[in-house]
Formats: structure tokens, sequence, C-alpha cells
């Protein structure tokens, strides 16, 4: 249920929004405190299904704290003495009559939208669970503002913090990348097409008291007209969907109607020397690697890609995931539509990934796709993303022959390996490699050179050292130079020119 004076706020009432929200926040409402309390490993694992078991196991000494987490996050309801331990009485008032929330006769209290900790910031949105209050319904209104999500996590730690003059946020929902953006970036745009997100994006810039933000309702670049970005987010709706049922979510039957089209704008809306970065997931099809498609939506414009792929759901998982009903029959009838429809697309997965964008640097010859396989980003992580686009272009790096030639490499740091091997054979079947200490944890798979090298670089060593061993273990220069090339790449190994 969505309450329509949600959102809504003279700008009278601003100071109350902003003492009310800092009085939960008093209470230690935080991503970190709130993850901790729950005993969860990271928030994104948070599964609202077991509301009624963190409420008994983990909330129930009831600190303001523990309110917090049940009355903003878990869509539970709050006696009212408890509700007083947690906030003003006037905050209470202004709560209600701004529609955050509704409180029952009996003087019990429950929030009408949820409050989510993100990052460094407190965020309102709509619940993630609406249909709770009706029990075994399948409808969530068309125009539910996109509650902050995993996804809506990942990006956020992705996004690179560098202090840039502007920043565009599509499809911003809730306001949350806009809002985090913009405490980093000077100017920053956020546009929607939901005249509710675009409400609620507003009401957060209020409570946090943020007044560099401008939020426009509209289509992707559409009020931005011609400007350029030093930074672009965008969690769009990507959805493979057989219905167009969920604004925040529907991407179209092939889930691209949106984010191709975000893609296909960055030639036009992304500065030289800035980043555009995107969560989503792709269909992919047996044929075609996803890159591939990503770099069709680019056209011609020069601009290299780096895609992280987090988590592959096969189609069957997928549509089961999705579907729903109220009845038995109609779930499975829903499983039907999403699974043909995947079916027709030729989707055999569908892949969560981290795209990243930056206009290519032509000494580093053509524009470049990079694909790793990666884990979720678990803390803040923009910078190893920025790692990545300057590991990939040292490598492509014409003169990088030259460079090693001379320099010294070293291993970055510790790197966990992981060896497969039959029992009694002595030949590793495959080992992977993991630099250790990673917010987005990347796995490599070593070649028996390159796991050679990992042992051999274990000091700062001269590659003209590394070169005399090779010769004596038949090993070539070219064969040398590659390995090295990859461990660069990987950033598994640093190189220091001499
Ligand atoms: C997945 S939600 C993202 C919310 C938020 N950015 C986040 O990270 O949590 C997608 C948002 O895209 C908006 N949207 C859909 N089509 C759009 C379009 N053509 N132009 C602008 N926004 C659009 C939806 O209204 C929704 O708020």
């Amino acid at each position: 249920m969505t309450d329509s004076r949600a959102f809504l706020l003279d700008d009278a009432d601003i100071p109350a929004l902003q003492h009310s929200v800092a009085r939960i926040a008093a209470s230690g409402y935080s991503e970190t405190a709130v993850r901790d309390r729950l005993g969860l490993k990271d928030l994104c694992d948070l599964q609202m299904r077991a509301a009624p078991l963190y409420r008994g196991e983990r909330l129930a000494e009831r600190r303001p704290l523990d309110t917090a987490i049940d009355l903003f996050l878990l869509q539970g309801t709050i006696g009212a003495a408890e509700l007083d331990r947690l906030i003003d009485k006037e905050d209470v008032g202004f709560l209600e009559r701004s529609g955050v929330l509704r409180i029952e006769s009996t003087g019990e209290a429950s929030a009408n939208v949820s409050l989510y900790p993100a990052g460094n910031q407190l965020i309102f949105s709509d619940h993630t669970w609406p249909q709770l209050s009706k029990a075994g319904s399948s409808a969530v209104p068309f125009g539910q503002v996109m509650f902050v999500g995993a996804d809506s996590r990942w990006l956020a730690r992705a996004t690179v913090r560098s202090p840039v003059s502007s920043a565009l946020d599509l499809c911003t929902g809730s306001g949350v990348q806009a809002l985090l953006a913009a405490t980093h970036c000077r100017r920053v745009a956020a546009v929607d097409i939901n005249s509710r997100a675009v409400r609620c994006t507003r009401f957060n810039a209020k409570a946090l008291g943020c007044s560099n933000l401008e939020v426009f309702e509209g289509d992707l670049y559409e009020p931005v007209g011609k400007e350029k970005f030093d930074l672009i987010t965008a969690n769009p709706p990507f959805v493979p969907s057989p219905v167009n049922s969920i604004g925040f979510r529907d991407g179209g039957r092939t889930g691209e109607d949106v984010q191709r089209r975000i893609v296909a704008g960055l030639s036009d809306h992304l500065a030289q020397g800035g980043m555009a970065q995107m969560v989503t997931e792709i269909g992919e099809r047996d044929t075609v690697p996803l890159a591939d498609r990503v770099r069709e939506w680019l056209g011609s414009a020069p601009i290299d890609i780096h895609v992280l792929r987090l988590r592959i759901h096969s189609a069957e998982a997928y549509a089961i995931g999705h579907a729903n009903g109220d009845t038995p029959g109609e779930f499975l009838e829903s499983v039907d539509a999403w699974a043909d429809n995947l079916r027709l697309q030729g989707f055999t997965r569908i892949v969560s990934v981290l795209l990243a964008f930056q206009w290519s640097d032509p000494l580093c010859g053509p524009p470049w796709n990079r694909v790793d396989e990666a884990y979720p980003p678990n803390r803040d992580a923009g910078k190893e993303i920025e790692a990545a686009f300057a590991a990939e272009r040292l490598t492509r790096d014409p003169g990088l022959k030259e460079k090693l030639k001379l320099g010294r490499v070293n291993r970055t740091g510790p790197v966990i390996l992981q060896e497969g091997r039959v029992l009694g054979g002595t030949v590793p079947l495959s080992c992977k490699a993991t630099l250790s200490g990673q917010a987005i944890p990347v796995e490599y798979q070593l070649n028996p050179i390159e796991r050679g090298l990992l042992d051999a670089i274990d000091n700062p060593v001269y590659v003209p050292t590394l070169l005399k061993i090779a010769r004596q273990i038949n090993v070539s220069e070219s064969s040398l130079q590659a390995g090295l090339a990859s461990l660069l790449r990987e950033r598994l190994i640093g190189l220091q020119e001499s």
C-alpha cells in the first residue's frame, strides 16, 4: 500500500523533518550498526521473510536501535511507549502529518514508507515488501518507488567517489545514488520518469539538507539537453519481463528497453575523463557474450567497457524467482509466462553486472571490453574500479615491453590461491588467484607460467633477473612478458619503472 501523502512536504516543515531523521540516526541507525544488530554479513543479505525471526531473536531487547529497525526497515508495528523512546512527541506528530507514520487509535505506530541506511546516509523510500499489509497479494503498485536493494547498494559501493564538478543519476528512484553523489560532486542532476520517485528524491534531499541536487521528472537524458557530466550513474529497470506491471523493475520483454538507451546516450553525455557506472542484469545467449551486446548499444563511440559479472541466474531460477500469483495455479501460470519469454529471447541465463565506461585512450589501441568474474562489492570499491581501468591501459600500452625490460615487479598484496588437483597427481588441474582484501574480489584463472611467476615474485624483483631464471627452465622471453602482463592486468603484481 502506498500513502498518497508520503514524500509531500511544505518548506516550513523541513526543520521538523531534519530533526526527526537526526533523532532516528541518534539511535545508532546506520548501515553497519543495522547489519551487525541483525547478525548479517552484509545488509544486502536482509530477508524480509525472516522479519519475525529478526524480531524475536535479534531485536528482543527493544533498544531504540531495535525499534528503528523494526519500524523503518522490517515494516513492523510498534507500541506507543516504545515509539516515545525513539523519537520526540513533536516528531511523531510531524511524521504522522507528513504521511511517514500511521498512528492507530491505540497509539500503535507503523510506517507508510521505509527509511534505509545506505552508506553514510538515511534514505526514505517505499517499502521493500509492499504486499505485506495485504496477505497473499501479488500486487505492487506500478508507481511504487524502488526500495534500497542489493543492486542499489552494489552500485553505491562501486561508484568512484572522486570530487568532480558534475554528476547525473538516471532512473534515480529514491535518489539514493544522486544523494551519495552530492557528497563529492559540486552539482548533481537526478532524473526519473515516475512523479512519485521525483517527490521521494526531493523529500530525501530536504531531509539531508542537500542543496546541490536538482531533480527532474522526465525520460532519461531528455531533461538535461546536451549537457555532459563527469559522473553518470544508473540503476535502470532491467528485468526481462513478460508483463509491464512494476515501473522500477520491468525493462520490456528483453529487459533492455531502458538500459540500451542509457548506454547509447553516453557518447553525448559523458565528459572526457569522466566515468559512467551502471548496475543491471543482462540476459545472455550462448552465442553472444553480453559485453559484445553492450558494445553494440554504444554504437561506434570509442569508449572502454569494464564488466564485472557478479551473479549468474539460470533462466529457470529467474522465472521462478519473478513469478507471482495469489493461488498455486496462478503462480504456475506466471512461471510459464516468464520462462516462455526468456526462451523467446534466447536467454539461457541472466547475469547481474556492474558496468563501467570511460572514453578510450587512443594511445592504448582500439576501445576494449574487459570482463571479470567477481563477487558483489561488500564495501566502497570505487578505487578498485579505477585501478582496473588503469591496469587494463597499462597492459595495452605499446611501451609496456620496454618498461618491463628494465623495471621491477612486486606482488601487490597477499594472494589467495585455490588449487584443484587429483589425489596422487602432481600437476594442478586448475589454479585460481584472488587478490586478498579487495571490496570486489575477482577470481583469475592462472596458467602454469603465471603461477610460477607469482611464487618467484615473493619480494620485489627485477625483470632481467626473472628472465635469467626463465631461460634456465626453458621459458621464452615472450612467454614471460605475456605472463607478467596478465598478472599486471589482474593487479596481482605491480610494476616499478626504473
Ligand atoms: C531500479 S529503480 C532504481 C532506483 C535507484 N536509482 C536505486 O539505485 O535504488 C529504476 C528507476 O528507473 C525509473 N525509470 C524507468 N524508466 C525511466 C525512464 N525512461 N527515464 C527515467 N527514469 C526511468 C523508474 O521509475 C525507477 O524509479
